[in-house]
């Protein structure tokens, strides 16, 4: 008999008020030592006291729920509260959106010495998303990285880091957390986009077994994938409409259309690209696709934000007003809305 998760729906409803039109998710889930490089990178020191101040202020920006469903916490994050004493989960409760969690415990080298990854955090998982359901995470993100290179990505990579992420998914399920699974082939390097369409489809291929073995509820799935994009180094780089094409074009050869929704990270993509990419997406392809296709980005929409408040932790409206703008721009695009006019207008 096909298994049904207990929850299954409030899953359903969770994935769906992720995707609303209109919304997308900000993900504020950097770890330590990633916001710390983030921070380096702006002049700013990193503490557990000035990642609070910064995370506060993305998440009390005024209005934000006007364009973000949800957001995506680190371990730290999720166990922090503003200046007053409120946890920032119960602010964004407060507000409509749903609180996440990143629940993976990082990337490390898979043996073979060709520098591929496997992510890391089942151990103890199952206890940890208790804990994290009961203070107040909806969903949750597991991110795998695939590597295109000489020889690589290898079949092993592929399906070490897919049976990863079901194994996660189906343990979320069961904690009534909705899975938001993120097999995310790198944008480095100097690869074609052919390369990368090629690579992209053979992933999302074989996580969807690896997911269906699992017996994970797709409705209550959230996939959080990279777009088909040439490499940064690559000469004569895609443009915005092929982009657009060869990424819907490929999540239509793979992603079954039950699935919950569909959310892409920026992945080192800059600002105006990323609200170009998901809104050509939208505009060529939004009345064809099954699921709904929108924004959970981290750099793309914290970036101008961090650049303001970075160097002397001061300018918190400005910062705010920063990140807004980019909200806006993404929710826009999300909905096929965006255009260089939007751009100039803010
Ligand atoms: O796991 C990656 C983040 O959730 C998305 O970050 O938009 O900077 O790639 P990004």
């Amino acid at each position: 008999m096909r298994y049904v998760p207990k929850h299954a729906d409030e899953l359903r409803a969770t994935a769906k008020a992720m995707v609303e039109p209109g919304k997308g998710v900000v993900a504020l889930d950097e770890s330590n030592a990633t916001c710390t490089k983030r921070f380096e990178d702006v002049g700013a020191q990193s503490s557990e006291e000035t990642r609070r101040q910064y995370r506060q202020l993305l998440i009390t920006a005024p209005e934000a729920q006007k364009y973000i469903s949800g957001a995506i916490l680190f371990d730290e994050t999720i166990r922090q509260a503003t200046d007053d004493g409120t946890p920032f989960v119960k602010v964004l409760k407060d507000r409509g959106q749903i609180p996440g969690i990143k629940v993976d415990t990082g990337a490390k080298d898979l043996p073979g010495g060709r520098g591929e990854k496997m992510t890391e955090g089942l151990d103890g998982l199952r206890d940890r998303l208790a804990e994290y359901y009961d203070l107040g995470a909806r969903f949750a993100k597991w991110r795998a990285v695939i590597t295109i290179g000489d020889g690589m990505p290898t079949i092993g990579c592929y399906k070490a880091n897919a049976h990863a992420l079901a194994r996660y998914a189906a343990l979320c399920q069961e904690a009534g957390i909705v899975p938001m699974i993120e097999p995310e082939v790198l944008i480095s390097g100097d690869h074609s986009i052919e390369r990368c369409q090629e690579v992209t489809e053979q992933n999302l291929r074989i996580v969807f077994q690896e997911l269906a073995e699992q017996e994970v509820m797709l409705e209550g799935t959230i996939l959080k994938t990279s777009m088909v994009i040439s490499g940064l180094k690559a000469p004569n780089r895609a443009g915005v409409t092929e982009v657009a094409d060869r990424t819907v074009e490929t999540l239509m050869r793979t992603v079954p259309p039950a699935l919950g929704g569909v959310v892409f990270l920026s992945g080192g993509q800059g600002h105006v690209e990323s609200s170009a990419h998901l809104s050509a997406m939208n505009q060529r392809w939004g009345d064809k696709t099954p699921w709904n296709m929108t924004f959970s980005y981290a750099r793309a929409l914290q970036q101008p934000a961090l650049d303001i408040w970075g160097p002397d932790n001061s300018k918190v409206k400005e910062a705010q007003q920063a990140f807004l703008t980019r909200a806006k721009m993404n929710s826009l695009a999300s909905t096929g809305d965006y255009t260089e006019a939007s751009e100039k207008a803010a």
